[in-house]
C-alpha cells in the first residue's frame, strides 16, 4: 500500500507551524512531507500481517487471536502471562498501580516520559542510575544504556530494598538516543536486584533493536540469533511492559507480560477496569493477530539489520557534514545535539524545540524535541528540569521510507546547520500540566538574539531545493 506525500510551500509551512504553536505534535499530518516524529505506530505492516487482520476473532472473551498472541509472546519474550493493553502506557499504568506504594523509589536506566509519570501517579519517585556516559552526546561507549551498578547499589543502601517495588530496565534507552544495554549488564543488574529481592521489569518496547546491538557489538553473541538473544535478555527479568507500536510492527497495541501467577492475577483484575477484558485489553482480535505476526517478523535478522541500517545511513550523512549528533548512532532514530547546534539559544528557550520547528519550516520534515520540554517540571519542586541532553529526534518508522527520503532529510538538516545562527529560541504560551511536550504551545522569543534579523528561520521563508520535491509516495 502506498500513501501520497503532500508537497507544501515555505509560506504554507510558516503558517502551519505558527498555527501549531511551534510544536510539531500539533501539526496536521497533511502538512508534513517526511514524518520522522516517531517510530510509534507508524510502521508499515506486511502482507502477512494484513492477511492476519482478516482472521480477527472478535469474541468479547477468549478470542483465539489472544491465545496466539500469548503463545507468541511466550515463545519470543519467554514470559508466561500476557495482559494485553491498548498501548505501552496502559501496561505501565497497570504495573505501576499493582507494584508501587506511595513513597517507593523506582530506579531505572534513564527516565521515559510516560513510564515516569505513571510511577509518579502511583506515588513513586524515579531514580536515574544509568552510566554517566549516557548523558554525554559524544561518548562512544557501545552500550550507553547500561546501568551503573555502583549507583544502583547506593540507591538500594540509601532507601532500602523494601522501598524499591521494582527496577525498570529500558532496552534500548529512548531518551539517551536509542542506546542499548549489554547482556552482561542486564545479567549483572538482575543479579544485584535478585540479591535484594527486587523484581526486574524490562521496558521491552525496543528490545529487538537492543538484541541487534548485542549481536553486533558484544563478544560471544556474534553467532547467536536475534530470537535467542531476545529470549536470553528476557530470561533475566520478571516481566516486561511493551509498546507494540514499535518493535512489534503494528500501529496500535501493547502488553504487560510476567511470570508470577499472583501478580498476573492482580494485573488481570486491574486491566478490566482501565483497558478491557483480560483477553483483549483494548485491542481488537485482528490487532492481536497482526501483533503476533509482527513479533515473529521482528526477530528476523534481515529485518532488524535493514531497519537499523537505515538509521545508520541517515546518521552517517550528518556525521560526514559535521552536524553534531548523539554518538554512537542508536536504534530508532538520529538525535541531533541541539546544545551544540544552537549554542546561542539558552536551554530555557528550548533549542531542540526551536530546531524541530525550523527543520519543519525548511523542508516539511517533522522531528520532535527530546530535551527540556519533554523533561517537564520536577514533581516535588515544580521547577523546570534541564536535562544534559537537549536533542532533536529524527525517528525512523519501520519499513516506510526509502533512501531518497533520508537524503532529503539530511540535506535539510545540513542546510539548517549552515544557517543555524538565524534560528531563535521559544517561550511557552501554553503549558499543559502533564506530558507537556505533546500539547504545549510556544512563540519565538524577541528579536534581541537573532543574529540575522532579515531571515529568522522560524518565522520567514527558506526555500526548498528541487531535490526535496522529487519524491511522490511512501509505503505505509
Ligand atoms: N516506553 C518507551 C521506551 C517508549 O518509547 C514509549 C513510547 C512508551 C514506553 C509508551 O508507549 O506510546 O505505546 O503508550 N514512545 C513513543 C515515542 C511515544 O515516540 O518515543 P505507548
Amino acid at each position: 500500500m502506498v500513501e501520497p506525500l503532500t508537497m507544501t510551500t515555505s509560506p504554507q509551512r510558516e503558517r502551519a507551524i505558527a498555527e501549531a504553536g511551534f510544536n510539531t505534535f500539533l501539526l496536521s499530518s497533511n502538512d508534513v512531507y517526511i514524518d520522522l516524529l516517531t517510530d510509534s505506530g507508524t510502521n508499515a505492516m506486511s502482507d502477512n500481517q494484513w492477511a492476519g487482520m482478516m482472521l480477527g476473532d472478535e469474541a468479547y472473551a477468549g478470542s483465539r487471536n489472544f491465545e496466539k498472541l500469548e503463545n507468541t509472546i511466550r515463545t519470543h519474550y519467554g514470559f508466561r502471562h500476557t495482559i494485553p493493553t491498548h498501548q505501552g502506557r496502559g501496561a505501565e499504568h497497570i504495573l505501576s498501580q499493582i507494584l508501587i506504594h506511595p513513597g517507593g523509589y523506582v530506579p531505572g536506566n534513564m527516565y521515559f516520559t510516560t513510564t515516569r509519570l505513571h510511577q509518579e501517579l502511583a506515588g513513586g519517585t524515579f531514580v536515574d542510575v544509568i552510566i554517566d556516559e549516557a548523558h554525554e552526546p559524544c561518548s562512544e561507549h557501545p552500550f550507553k544504556g547500561n546501568v551503573d551498578l555502583a549507583k544502583l547499589d547506593r540507591v538500594i543502601n540509601e532507601v532500602g530494598a523494601n522501598n524499591i517495588p521494582y527496577f525498570c530496565l529500558h532496552t534500548t534507552v529512548n531518551m539517551a538516543g536509542g542506546q542499548p544495554v549489554s547482556m552482561e549488564n542486564i545479567q549483572a543488574t538482575a543479579e544485584l536486584c535478585r540479591a535484594h529481592r527486587i523484581p526486574v521489569f524490562l521496558d521491552a518496547t525496543r528490545a529487538v533493536e537492543n538484541a541487534y546491538f548485542i549481536k553486533r557489538s558484544e563478544a560471544g553473541f556474534e553467532n547467536t540469533s536475534i530470537a535467542d538473544i531476545l529470549l536470553q535478555m528476557c530470561g533475566h527479568a520478571d516481566g516486561c511492559t511493551m509498546s507494540g507500536k514499535k518493535d512489534c510492527l503494528v500501529n496500535i497495541g501493547g502488553f504487560l507480560a510476567l511470570n508470577d501467577d499472583e501478580l498476573a492475577e492482580r494485573a488481570r483484575n486491574m486491566v478490566v477496569v482501565f483497558e478491557g477484558l483480560h483477553t483483549y485489553g483494548g485491542m481488537a482480535g485482528r490487532d492481536m493477530e497482526a501483533m503476533a505476526r509482527g513479533i515473529e517478523e521482528s526477530v528476523s535478522y534481515d529485518h532488524i539489520r535493514a531497519r537499523i541500517g537505515q538509521v545508520e545511513y541517515l546518521g552517517q550523512l550528518l556525521i560526514d557534514a559535521d552536524v553534531p549528533i548523539v554518538r554512537p548512532i542508536g536504534g530508532h532514530g538520529i538525535f541531533v545535539d541541539a546544545k551544540r547546534f544552537l549554542p546561542h539559544i539558552p536551554q530555557n528557550e528550548f533549542p531542540a524545540q526551536a530546531l524541530a520547528a525550523a527543520l519543519y519550516v525548511d523542508s516539511g520534515v517533522r522531528g520532535m524535541e527530546r530535551g527540556a520540554v519533554s523533561a517537564g517540571r520536577d514533581a516535588k519542586t515544580g521547577e523546570n528540569r534541564l536535562p544534559r541532553l537537549e536533542l532533536l529526534r529524527l525517528t525512523l518508522p519501520r519499513r516506510v521510507y526509502t533512501q531518497a527520503h533520508l537524503d532529503v532529510t539530511a540535506e535539510s538538516v545540513i542546510d539548517l546547520w549552515e544557517k543555524r545562527d538565524r534560528i531563535r529560541g521559544l517561550k511557552f504560551t501554553f503549558e499543559p500540566e502533564r506530558l507537556r511536550f505533546f500539547q504545549a504551545r510556544f512563540a519565538p522569543v524577541g528579536a534581541e538574539r537573532v543574529l540575522d534579523d532579515a531571515d529568522p528561520v522560524n518565522t520567514q521563508s527558506s526555500s526548498l531545493t528541487d531535490s526535496r520535491e522529487s519524491d511522490q509516495a511512501v509505503t505505509h
